[in-house]
C-alpha cells in the first residue's frame, strides 16, 4: 500500500509553502496541493530533500494521499477563496475529517463555516498563524480554534512546529468556533497599537529632542535589553539604523509617509465597537494609519497653522520620559485588547483563558515581548481580573511611569507632534479611575431632549424632568 500522508497542505504560496516544509521538517509525512500545480511542483523540487512530500495534482489525489481521519489545512486567501476550496474538499471527506483554516479569516466566518461542516459530521478548526514566512517555517504562534475533539488530534502535531518559549509551545488550544481566529484578529489590532506607540515614540524624539534616526535607533537598541524588549522594538531599532543606498538618506525618511492595512485593525476596531469594548488605542492606530493614507486631505491641510516641533529641546532630553510613557501606553494597549477578549468570550461561550494567550504570543508572532511573561503571570493569580490595570505589577508600572507619560503628552501637544496613541491611552487611564465621569451631564441632556429619563446617586428608579414646563 502505498504511504498516506499525516496532513496535507493545500495553497502553496508563501505562508503554504513553508508551513508545510516546518511540518516535514518535523518528519511528518506531508501531502501538498495548489491550485495551479507549479507551486506544488516547485516546493518539491526545490524542498524535497527536507522532508517527505507527497505531491497532488488534483483535490480528489490529495484527499486519497491522506491517513484518516484526514488533516487538511487551508491555506488560501480569506474569503471567497476560503469558501471555494471547502466546497471543492468536503464532499471528498469522510466524517471525523478534520479541515483546518490557517488564513487570516474574519472569526464570523470561521463560525459559520464551522457549523456548516459540524452538520456534515466534519471538524473545522479556524487557526490563527502569526509570524510572516519566517514564522511559518521556523515556528510561528498557533491560535486554534474548533472543537476540543479537533484539538486532541492536532493538538500535538500543531504544537511540535510552533515557537517554543521555555519548553513550552506557543500553541494551544484558544476555544470552540471562531474563538482562534478571534485571538487573531485581536493579536493584530494590538500589533497595529504597538506599532503606532513605537512610531509615536520615534517622532517625538526626533522632533521634540533633535534626535538623528540612527541615535533613535541606539535608544530603542538599549530599551530592548530592558522591559520594553520584544520584536517590534529591535527590528524598530534596525530600521532606524538603516541608510537607503541609492542616497546616503537614513532609510526611514526615504520611505513615503503612507501606512496601509489589510484590514484585520479594522476588524478589531468594528467588532469591539460591537462588544462595547473601549480599545482605543487600536482604534487610534487604524485611524492614524488612514490619516497617513489620506494624501488629499493632508495636503489641503498643510497650511493650517501651529508649531511642528522645536529640534532640540532645552530643557534636558525626552528620552527617558518617552520610555516610560511608551511602556504605559503599551499596558493599556495589551489591557484594552485582553478585555475586547474576555468580553468576547462570555458574548459567545468560548472561556477562553487570557493568561494563555499572553503565553502562546511570547514567541513566534510579530507582537512577542518580553512582559507578556508579566500578563501571563498576572493572570494566573487572578483569571477573572477585570483590567490588567489593576494587577499589582501593572498598577505600580503605571504609577512610575505616570508623571513621565503626562509630560510626554503634554509636551507633544505644545510642539504640535500627534501623539494620538499615548494621549488616548492616557485619557482612558484618567477615565477608568475617575471617581465620577462627565457622563452625568450627557444623561442630563439625554434626559432633557429625548426624554430618555435618568437615574439618581441617591435613589432608585429611572426619573425625568419635565424640562421647561409644557414648551
Ligand atoms: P500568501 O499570503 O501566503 O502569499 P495568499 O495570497 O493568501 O498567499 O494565497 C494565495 C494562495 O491561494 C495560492 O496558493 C492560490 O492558488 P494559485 O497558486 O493557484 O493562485 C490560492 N488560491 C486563491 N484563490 C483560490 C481559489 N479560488 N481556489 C483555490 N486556491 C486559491
Amino acid at each position: 500500500m502505498a504511504e498516506k500522508a499525516q496532513i496535507g497542505v493545500t495553497g502553496l504560496a508563501v505562508m503554504g509553502r513553508n508551513l508545510a516544509r516546518n511540518l516535514a521538517r518535523h518528519g511528518h509525512v506531508v501531502a501538498v496541493h495548489n491550485r495551479t500545480p507549479h507551486r506544488t511542483r516547485e516546493l518539491v523540487e526545490e524542498y524535497g530533500h527536507e522532508g517527505t512530500f507527497l505531491p497532488a495534482q488534483s483535490a480528489e489525489e490529495f484527499v486519497a494521499s491522506l491517513e484518516r481521519p484526514r488533516r487538511i489545512v487551508i491555506m488560501v486567501q480569506a474569503g471567497p477563496a476560503t469558501d471555494a476550496v471547502i466546497d471543492e474538499l468536503t464532499p471528498l471527506l469522510n466524517p471525523g475529517d478534520l479541515i483546518v483554516d490557517g488564513g487570516n479569516a474574519h472569526f464570523a466566518d470561521t463560525r459559520r463555516r464551522e457549523e456548516a461542516l459540524r452538520k456534515r459530521w466534519l471538524h473545522f478548526v479556524g487557526a490563527g498563524i502569526s509570524g510572516g514566512e519566517e514564522g511559518a517555517l521556523h515556528g510561528p504562534a498557533i491560535m486554534p480554534g474548533g472543537a476540543p475533539e479537533a484539538y486532541e488530534s492536532l493538538g500535538p502535531l500543531l504544537e511540535g512546529i510552533a515557537a517554543q518559549v521555555d519548553g513550552e509551545p506557543c500553541c494551544t488550544h484558544v476555544g470552540p468556533d471562531g474563538a482562534g481566529h478571534f485571538v487573531k484578529m485581536v493579536h493584530n489590532g494590538i500589533e497595529y497599537a504597538d506599532m503606532q506607540l513605537i512610531a509615536e515614540a520615534y517622532d517625538l524624539l526626533r522632533r521634540a529632542d533633535g534626535l538623528a534616526p540612527a541615535e533613535i535607533g541606539a535608544v530603542f537598541r538599549g530599551w530592548n535589553d530592558g522591559r520594553l524588549g520584544s520584536y517590534l522594538i529591535e527590528i524598530t531599532a534596525e530600521v532606524l539604523g538603516h541608510v537607503d543606498a541609492a542616497t546616503g538618506e537614513p532609510f526611514v525618511d526615504v520611505v513615503q509617509d503612507r501606512a496601509g492595512q489589510k484590514g484585520t485593525g479594522r476588524w478589531t476596531v468594528q467588532s469591539a465597537l460591537d462588544l462595547g469594548v473601549p480599545v482605543t488605542g487600536i482604534a487610534e492606530a487604524v485611524f492614524a494609519r488612514s490619516l497617513s493614507g489620506d494624501a488629499e486631505l493632508r495636503a489641503a491641510a498643510a497650511g493650517l497653522p501651529g508649531p511642528l516641533g522645536t529640534g532640540r529641546r532645552a530643557s534636558g532630553s525626552l528620552v527617558a520620559d518617552v520610555e516610560q510613557a511608551l511602556y504605559a501606553s503599551k499596558i493599556v494597549a495589551y489591557a484594552q485588547g485582553f478585555h475586547q477578549m474576555q468580553a468576547a468570550s462570555a458574548e459567545y461561550g468560548w472561556k477562553i483563558d487570557p493568561g494563555a494567550m499572553a503565553r502562546i504570543w511570547r514567541g513566534g508572532c510579530i507582537i512577542r515581548a518580553r512582559f507578556l511573561d508579566r500578563i501571563r503571570a498576572a493572570y494566573a493569580g487572578a483569571p477573572e481580573l477585570p483590567s490588567l490595570l489593576v494587577d499589582d505589577y501593572f498598577l505600580e508600572a503605571v504609577r512610575g511611569a505616570q508623571e513621565s507619560w503626562r509630560r510626554v503628552v503634554a509636551t507633544a501637544a505644545e510642539l504640535g507632534i500627534p501623539v494620538p496613541g499615548f494621549a488616548s491611552a492616557l485619557a482612558y487611564y484618567d477615565g477608568l479611575r475617575a471617581p465620577r465621569l462627565p457622563a452625568a451631564l450627557i444623561q442630563a441632556q439625554r434626559d432633557f431632549f429625548g426624554a430618555h429619563t435618568y437615574r439618581r446617586v441617591d435613589r432608585d428608579g429611572s426619573f425625568h424632568v419635565a424640562w421647561g414646563g409644557d414648551r
